[in-house]
């Protein structure tokens, strides 16, 4: 097995939802929870570098939200970088902080991922979802950022000639997991009659099948595999990463039921942790519309294709299954605000490591797999954890 590249020793996490907090006060929370998760207590100066995942979607008029974390989270002055990589900013922010500990630049590195989309109006927040797609194809031709993955369902189900009730498979079980995640914006079961009875938004998804509209942020301390141990004897290692990207618009792909980027980022984070699928005991998938599970479960390599929906009906993909997926209710129960959700993901990887994850803890939880998608796929990353 590859050494370590890095060690998560804390970990924060605001709730998800329509909140009442500012991107400040979000921002203050995950952080002062993630450093009073350090078993061995840490100062706000020890940390050396620090990384702002946002697509800036909010109405608080935030140019500089570098600035604001240096500001909120109370550092000393340390270089905060943001980074913008859609849906997937987080989880880009993750990989330049575990490069930041890895280099030996840093001993330790923050990452934050803070979206607030509530405050904006409904116009505002269709315009900053279409950008994160292609804008001269695809948004400007009236498109919504539903529709792009309308198209792709639409597709994959005519393709393998399945009924759509792999689709609705995916909402209930990631309602049911979100029932149990007090963080999650969706606490609440929902049964297959009433995902595909809720109002079309995009044929053939249905509200059911659409992630929500959120607010959160989330924190997490990364610390080089040398001082780890100082800080926590059950460190959460960071064993691969791997990263990708492609075209913009659908059109320019070489496929609509596939996601070259994230085939990509698998294909690198795999090499690096020189491991086995058959060793991933859980996986943290970008499930922005339920049809993205499925692509995910494919494009990882847990399924051939076109046989992603046969593992989620087949039941596999449930907590109690072979390979459960979103344990945490994924972007579509737990909610998804944008830049926050890669590092909601590493969150879950954590809490799941450590045992920590109360109800809907997974049995022997040894490696976890993070994937987090920008837009309708022009960017990836994937993570590897295993427990310390
Ligand atoms: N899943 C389940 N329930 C949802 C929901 C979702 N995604 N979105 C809203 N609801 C519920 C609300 O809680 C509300 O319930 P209530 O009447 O019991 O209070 C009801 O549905 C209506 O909510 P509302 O906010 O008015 O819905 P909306 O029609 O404005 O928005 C969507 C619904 C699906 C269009 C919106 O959530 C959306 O655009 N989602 C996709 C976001 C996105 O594209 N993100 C980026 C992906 S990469």
């Amino acid at each position: 097995m590859a050494k370590e590249l890095a060690a998560l020793i804390g970990a924060g996490h605001t709730r998800f939802g329509a909140l009442s907090e500012g991107p400040r006060q979000l921002v203050r929370d995950a952080v002062d929870s993630a450093i009073a998760s350090v078993d061995a207590g840490l100062q706000h100066a020890e940390i050396g570098e620090a990384f702002l995942g946002t697509l800036g979607f909010s109405g608080w008029q935030i140019g500089n939200s570098s600035a604001m974390l240096n500001e909120e989270g109370r550092l000393s002055g340390i270089p905060v970088t943001r980074i913008e990589n859609a849906c997937a900013s987080s989880g880009f922010a993750l990989h330049a902080a575990i490069r930041a500990v890895q280099s030996g630049h840093r001993d330790l590195a923050l990452v934050v991922g803070l979206e607030k989309m509530t405050d904006v109006t409904s116009p505002r927040r269709r315009y900053w979802l279409g950008v994160s797609g292609d804008t001269e194809w695809e948004r400007l031709a009236g498109l919504t950022f539903a529709g792009v993955y309308g198209l792709i369902a639409s597709r994959y189900l005519d393709q393998y000639r399945l009924p759509r009730s792999a689709l609705t498979e995916v909402a209930v079980k990631n309602h049911e997991n979100g029932a149990l995640n007090p963080n999650a914006q969706f606490r609440k079961t929902v049964s297959r009659e009433q995902v595909e009875s809720s109002p079309l938004v995009a044929d053939p998804l249905t509200l059911m099948d659409c992630c929500p509209v959120s607010d959160g942020a989330v924190a997490l301390l990364v610390a080089s595999p040398e001082v780890a141990r100082r800080f926590t004897d059950a460190p959460v290692w960071v064993v691969g990463c791997g990263a990708g990207s492609d075209a913009l618009a659908l059109q320019d792909r070489q496929s609509l039921t596939s996601l070259a980027a994230t085939k990509r980022a698998a294909a690198e984070a795999f090499r690096t942790a020189e491991l086995d699928r058959r060793s991933v005991s859980l996986l943290e998938v970008h499930d922005c519309f339920t049809i993205a599970e499925l692509l995910a479960l494919e494009d990882l390599g847990f399924a051939e294709p076109g046989k992603g929906a046969e593992l989620t009906l087949s039941g596999q993909t449930r907590r109690s299954g072979r390979i459960p997926v979103n344990p945490d209710g994924g972007l579509k129960a737990k909610g998804h605000p944008i830049g926050a959700t890669g590092a909601s993901q590493a969150y879950e990887a954590f809490v799941q490591l450590r045992r920590s994850a109360g109800d809907r803890q997974i049995a022997g939880a040894s490696v976890a797999l993070t994937h987090n998608v920008g837009g309708s796929g022009a960017s990836a990353t994937v993570t590897l954890f295993r427990a310390g």
